[in-house]
């Protein structure tokens, strides 16, 4: 079944039939403040954190998934009937006819790089809500327009409904009750609601106003707003016609302005709901920002040209962000993907992290260290000055012995005053990102000076960000298990896999050797002969020890500490991972056969039609001296043998990297969201964006998705489409051109932002070949691509230059 479609001209998802199988989602605003909006306008909104910045109250785990949210109700005045601009609360019948018939409501949804628009149309009445939260600013916006599309005269109430959180605290607000519930003021005054706390000043101040109508009736108390046993779908106000007019002292605060349109036939009236930090009154801070008071932004920006202003600033915004790589190929679901809502969804996962989506409820707050290591490797060409900061930041996060701390909380990180985790409290991969994310930094932005920054640890002293490298993989060095590989600790990239301190992980063996290829070639790019020589004698050391974690046709997944393999043949489950196969491909550091073995063995136990399973078969037992918390979950599901995308995005890597183009192409598509598009009924999320885990075949949900936006996913299918398939990638001398192509193309077209230069790459592979370039044309003149090992062609920058074209044609 399909419930909308991509309009890539608009970069917008149109939403026709808005009773989707679950909530779709759209992310609005920036890291200053941010919001949530579904389908069905329920969601939240948040100042600077999910977790301690909450400004709409959510429910999570609701019924239905997304309520509360941002309510607008209609009323015909003249016979009472109600509905809601966006088709939930209310939930009018659905139609898709124009006009609707009587008693249905048309209602569909575009979500937009920053915005939301619900269109909805019932008994003549049309109205046009628009959500979204303007640039570097703190406030949102509900801007709805109301139209008479009949010939005789309308009386419409519109109100507003939102729940304001009590406490910015979102476990205060919403389990504190014996606290939250008596320290919420809200007030009216003026046509303004105020929503504060008694107990502290200049702390969790919201404000919320009108304007284009006067206000006719204002709730602040939200039971008083919506009736006792009474839910959003038919508020006691809305039935009345009239708002109680009351002010909020403890128990629950909402904001509801209740406007009356007179509207003559074809006439149409713009309202603006605003809601914002700070005081209607007051300037306000929170020791880091200033805001003015709220009164004073109405004033400035409560007017139908200003919204439409910013509104086509944020437009721009995205545009701008999502232009640095834009792709024309073949597969319109990768183009509407790759240049729309994946891109989109890299700078979502870069902003939030882990913390807010209708799943993540804020508990997660902070930078998982793992997650954002990788998060930042496909968003380095755009936003590259965003991302040196973030490094800067994660890079303090990472201790004076090489490890790092799981969690980075950037709100209060003091880089040198941190607590050095205990060896049980490490993760034995976190570290390991940071060679593949540093050296994707050097490459895409040419400053190799960036490896000389000296950064302090979060514990104690300091050195510099080339030396940050070489002392995460000391770190591994320095806790190696008695076969020689990585120890475990508290997890590797695997979070329910506890290998312990006496217990050892092919992954993070595969990781840090990975990261001493890395290195090394870093090093050697850069006159660094003596550490280039280090980290490539430690991989040899490696060699030997990977070799014996050869299980006969695949590598295994780790020795327990009782010497227990996990990922071999001799087990009844968990015989085969897809993590230390696909790294052992990705790595670069196993002789050919034995990656090619490996991605064979992958695809001949784990491949299903809807991505591959992360191990087989799924667990129910118990592995001696492995802590396997994957066990809590039923087979099929998330890290127990569930298609946790994440890894899945590796295979596309893996593949491409041995030349399999079909294979790497299949997986691409395999869990690709757009593919579900006329089936959604199957994937069930949002076919535009990454879900952390398809349910594995092994679980009665094969094929649904589950936990949208908020995913590794993002970044890794990313690299893994553009860098590997289309293979666009930077090096510290130019930029590679290494296609991967399926079976079928002819070719694409890639426009791609590199050093400040936006070039246009055109790839011709009318011979239909999978890889290899036979030459590169700038103009007329054929470019001098040096003949070396590596597949493809290293276009030096020298020849680079804005707006180049570069023809490229396969053989
Ligand atoms: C989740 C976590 C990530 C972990 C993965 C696999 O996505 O955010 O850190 O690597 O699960 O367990």
């Amino acid at each position: 079944m399909k419930y909308g479609y991509f309009d890539d001209d608009a970069r917008e998802y149109v939403i026709t039939s808005p009773d989707t199988p679950r909530s779709w989602s759209n992310y609005l605003g920036s890291r200053l403040y941010g919001g949530i909006i579904t389908q069905g306008a329920g969601g939240y909104s948040f100042y600077k954190s999910g977790g301690t910045g909450r400004v709409l109250r959510f429910r999570f785990n609701g019924v239905p998934q997304d309520e509360p949210g941002r309510f607008l109700y209609l009323r015909d005045d003249a016979d009472g009937d109600f509905w809601s601009a966006s088709w939930q609360p209310v939930g009018k019948p659905l139609t898709t006819a124009e006009p609707p018939g009587a008693g249905e409501q048309r209602s569909t949804v575009r979500h937009g790089l920053g915005y939301s628009v619900f269109d909805s149309s019932y008994k003549g009445i049309r109205s046009k809500a628009t959500f979204f939260i303007p640039k570097d600013q703190a406030f949102e916006y509900w801007s709805v327009k109301v139209t008479n599309t009949t010939d005789a005269p309308r009386a419409i109430s519109l109100f507003s409904y939102a729940e304001l959180a009590n406490e910015w605290n979102y476990r205060q607000d919403l389990e504190n009750l014996q606290y939250s519930q008596y320290v919420v003021l809200a007030s009216y005054e003026d046509g303004m609601i105020s929503r504060r706390n008694s107990t502290r000043t200049a702390f969790s101040e919201m404000w919320f106003g009108l304007a284009g109508a006067n206000v006719a009736s204002f709730d602040t108390d939200r039971d008083a707003f919506l009736g006792a046993y009474r839910t959003p779908s038919r508020p006691l106000a809305v039935e009345l016609g009239q708002c109680s007019g009351s002010q909020t002292v403890g128990d629950n605060a909402c904001a509801s302005l209740h406007a009356k349109l007179e509207l003559a036939p074809g006439e149409t009236r713009h309202v603006i709901y605003m809601l914002g930090i700070g005081s209607p009154d007051h300037e306000w801070s929170d020791g880091t920002d200033t805001l003015p008071p709220g009164r004073e932004v109405m004033a400035d920006f409560g007017t139908p040209e200003r919204v439409e202003a910013e509104l086509a600033a944020v437009r721009d915004e995205w545009r701008d962000a999502v232009a640095p790589l834009q792709v024309s190929t073949p597969d319109g679901d990768l183009n509407s993907m790759v240049n729309v809502w994946h891109a989109y969804q890299t700078h979502m996962t870069f902003n939030w992290s882990r913390g807010v989506s209708l799943i993540e409820a804020g508990d997660r707050d902070g930078l998982g260290y793992r997650d954002t290591v990788q998060d930042m490797l496909a968003v380095t060409h755009a936003i590259p000055d965003a991302v040196r900061e973030r490094l800067n930041l994660i890079l303090t996060g990472q201790t004076a012995e090489g490890g790092a701390m799981p969690l980075v909380k950037p709100l209060t990180h003091s880089p040198g005053h941190e607590a050095t985790p205990t060896l049980e409290e490490y993760r034995s991969d976190d570290a390991l990102w940071l060679p593949i994310t540093v050296a994707n930094f050097v490459y895409e932005t040419g400053d190799v000076g960036y490896l000389d920054t000296v950064l302090p640890y979060a514990d104690h002293g300091d050195a510099t960000v080339f030396e940050h490298l070489r002392q995460a993989i000391t770190f591994s060095l320095d806790h190696l298990g008695a076969n020689g590989l990585v120890q475990g600790l508290a997890a590797d990239w695997n979070e329910c896999l506890q290998f312990g301190t006496t217990g050892e992980s092919m992954l993070s063996t595969f990781l840090m050797a990975n990261g001493c290829r890395v290195i090394a070639e870093l090093a050697e790019q850069t006159g660094r002969e003596e550490d280039a020589a280090w980290a490539r004698s430690v991989l040899a050391s490696l060699a030997p020890v990977i070799e014996g974690a050869w299980d006969g046709a695949w590598y295994i997944r780790g020795i327990s500490a009782t010497g227990a393999k996990l990922g071999s043949e001799e087990l009844d489950e968990g015989k085969i991972y897809l993590e230390p196969n696909v790294w052992a491909a990705m790595s670069g550091t196993v002789p050919e056969e034995r990656a090619i073995g490996a991605m064979d063995a992958v695809g001949r136990n784990l491949a299903t039609e809807h991505g591959v399973a992360l191990c087989d078969p799924p667990h129910t037992k118990e592995v001696p001296g492995v802590g396997l918390s994957l066990l809590v979950y039923p087979p099929g599901h998330k890290e127990n043998g569930g298609i946790f995308c994440h890894a899945n995005a590796w295979t596309i890597v893996a593949e491409a990297m041995l030349g399999r183009a079909d294979r790497a192409y299949g997986y691409y598509r395999s869990f690709l969201p757009a593919r579900y598009n006329d089936s959604a009924e199957i994937h069930q999320v949002e076919p535009y964006v990454y879900s952390q885990f398809t349910h594995g075949p092994a679980s009665p949900r094969f094929g649904q998705a589950r936990n949208p936006w908020l995913t590794g996913t993002a970044s890794w299918a990313y690299i893994g489409v553009t860098q590997h398939i289309l293979g666009i990638r930077p090096e510290l001398d130019g930029l590679r051109i290494d296609p991967c192509l399926p079976e079928g193309w002819d070719g694409y077209e890639v426009r791609r932002r590199f050093r400040g230069m936006d070039l246009t790459i055109r790839v011709n592979s009318a011979s239909a070949l999978a890889t290899g370039v036979r030459s590169v044309k700038i103009g007329r003149v054929t470019v001098d691509v040096e003949a070396e090992d590596k597949r493809g062609a290293l276009v030096p920058l020298s020849v680079l230059k804005d707006g180049a074209v570069l023809n490229v044609v396969m053989g």
